[in-house]
């Protein structure tokens, strides 16, 4: 397979962080590193690591994701809330894509998504100092029309569906077909838009194949299966297995 057509899959470093946290809250020392296992990441195959370089700084540190800028040789996508303290960082880090989050319940919408329709001037305002700066924007939202419609008009180049109805929902199957068809309806929308679609949250090596059936994705964004995995296989391992999940998506 061409490698510009495949399904490329971002690691989401975030939970080794917050291990870290755990034990190591307000010192600059500690293990494990998320540099470190990024590392790993990219020489098990992984296409890009995502670091959420949150307000509160629960997981992820300032020196976190200058190291990882630093060291990385895929692409980093930094994301965080529309927040004018972060997108300073964000200007001068020059991550290669910036994916915008909720992180405060009054921007959050029923599903969890960010709420472009309500917030169009200020996402816009972001998305256009993020692209005279070269970075690229991703929005992560709901399968929600509205959503995918807004994020056309913020001028993002990239959406990213959320994944965790549709992962919550997995095991009841009138719920997962529904949320699927919400996934495929959105993503179908999206790239008639001219929008690329990245998809993330919830994605685990089991429903990973019914996920298969959304059409157009670029990338997924996936850390805590991962994450989780590694802890018995070991980081390297537990990235080839969801490469190998992801293979045959076309
Ligand atoms: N994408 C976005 C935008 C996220 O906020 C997260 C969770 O931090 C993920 C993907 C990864 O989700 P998970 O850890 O459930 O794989």
């Amino acid at each position: 397979m061409r490698l510009d057509t495949m399904l490329k899959l971002g690691v989401n470093i975030d939970h080794v962080a917050t291990l870290r946290e755990a034990r190591y809250r307000g010192r600059n020392v500690g293990e494990p590193d998320p540099v470190a296992a990024a590392l790993i990441c990219e020489a098990a195959g992984a296409h890009g690591i995502t670091a959420h370089l949150r307000e509160d700084r629960r997981h992820i540190q300032d020196r976190d994701v200058w190291s990882l800028r630093e060291k990385i040789r895929t692409r980093l996508n930094l994301e965080m809330a529309n927040s004018p303290e972060i997108l300073a960082i964000a200007l001068k880090l020059k991550p290669d894509i910036v994916c915008l989050v909720p992180e405060r319940r009054q921007e959050v919408t029923t599903e969890g998504g960010l709420d472009v329709a309500g917030n169009t001037v200020a996402l816009t305002e972001t998305r256009k100092r993020l692209s005279d700066a070269g970075i690229e924007v991703s929005l992560f939202i709901a399968p929600d029309a509205a959503q995918v419609e807004a994020s056309a008009k913020v001028g993002a180049q990239f959406i990213e569906l959320h994944t965790g109805a549709f992962a919550e929902h997995f095991d009841q199957e009138r719920d997962r077909i529904r949320e699927l068809d919400r996934l495929v309806a959105a993503a179908n929308q999206a790239h008639g838009l001219g929008l690329k679609v990245n998809a993330g949250h919830g994605l685990n090596y089991r429903n990973l194949p019914t996920l298969h059936r959304v059409p157009h994705l670029v990338e997924l964004n996936i850390g805590h299966s991962i994450i989780s995995r590694a802890i018995t296989t070991g980081l390297a391992t537990a990235v080839k297995e969801m490469l190998a999940a992801m293979e045959g998506y076309r």
